[in-house]
């Protein structure tokens, strides 16, 4: 595996790989990686010949008082797990490579990006507009036949489709199921942030999942009774989250009653991490909706 930290550098490696009519997956990361940036990885090396892998810490998807300068970094780690995967090309870029002075461009999605985590009261829309604008750049940097992304993040999953189709960009985006540890937690960086106390209280967000995905199964698809039924697993955690709503999957409208695919998406601080989760739920077939 060889680590480039310029575009020109990119580039001039992917060049004649492409010549050679070779197919390219990125796989865009803010590293200190874990299984769920791994799974992304090896689902690149099983569908391209060349896979890119970005560590870059995206300054602009951070709000003031969020963690950029505590978001945990070890390059040499990240590396040595990459190249286990069998990674073949590293890209990471400084701040200045990726926003060279007098940058003025951002990329914006609307209609999507103001609700659940972009809600003015959260995240806001501006954390979108940074990764869009980061990841549009990735896009052209690497120019990717296929990149991949999680569902853990799924608004962002959402918002990175839509600009990619709303941009004509010739790439195919694969979004990968979540990777939680066994205990159901999903695996993130910001998990590094939790004591072993949070680390337990944690669980109750996939637990609250869960407890949403079996009363669907019973049949009880009202959005109250869904969310009340997750409500539960927190409330006993002791765990206010910022938002648990259900939402369509393809517009992020609010929606009333699962039906069809349905989002619910759960965002809580515990201590010092903000984490998100989400699951799919299914309406039971041949139940009726009550
Ligand atoms: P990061 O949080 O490092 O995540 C990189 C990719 O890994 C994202 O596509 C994310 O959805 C995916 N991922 C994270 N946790 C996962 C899990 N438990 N299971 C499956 N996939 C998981 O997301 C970002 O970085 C940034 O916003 C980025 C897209 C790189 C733009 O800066």
């Amino acid at each position: 595996m060889r680590t480039v930290r310029t575009v020109d550098e990119l580039r001039q490696a992917l060049k004649a790989e492409r010549a050679a009519g070779r197919t390219v997956g990125l796989v865009p990361t803010m590293g200190y990686f874990h299984e769920g940036h791994i799974a992304l990885m090896r689902a690149a090396r099983e569908a391209c010949d060349v896979v890119v892998v970005s560590l870059f810490v995206n300054p602009t998807q951070f709000g003031a008082n969020e963690d950029l300068s505590a978001y945990p970094r070890d390059e040499q780690r990240d590396a040595d797990l990459a190249a286990e995967v069998g990674v073949d090309l590293l890209f990471v870029p400084s701040v200045e490579e990726v926003y060279p002075d007098g940058s003025a461009t951002t990329v914006s999605v609307s209609g999507i990006t103001d609700v659940l985590c972009g809600d003015p009261e959260h995240r806001g829309a501006a954390h979108f507009d940074g990764v869009a604008t980061v990841v549009t750049k990735l896009l052209n940097m690497a120019q990717p036949d296929v990149a991949f992304f999680g569902q853990k993040d799924a608004q962002q999953a959402l918002v990175i489709r839509r600009l990619v189709r709303d941009l004509n960009m010739p790439v195919r985006v694969e979004v990968l199921p979540t990777v939680r540890e066994p205990d159901g937690l999903a695996l993130s960086s910001r998990n590094a942030y939790l004591t072993p106390d949070e680390r337990q209280r944690a669980t109750a967000l996939s637990r609250a999942l869960g407890a949403a995905e079996v009363t669907v199964a019973a049949g009880s698809t009202d959005a109250p009774a869904v969310i009340a039924a997750a409500r539960g697993e927190l409330d006993a955690a002791g765990i206010e989250p910022e938002y648990l709503e259900l939402r369509s999957t393809t517009d992020l409208s609010p929606v009333e009653r699962v039906n069809g695919s349905t989002l619910l998406a759960v965002a809580a601080r515990i201590g010092r991490a903000r984490l998100i989760d989400n699951t799919l739920l299914k309406s039971p077939q041949g139940a009726s909706p009550q």
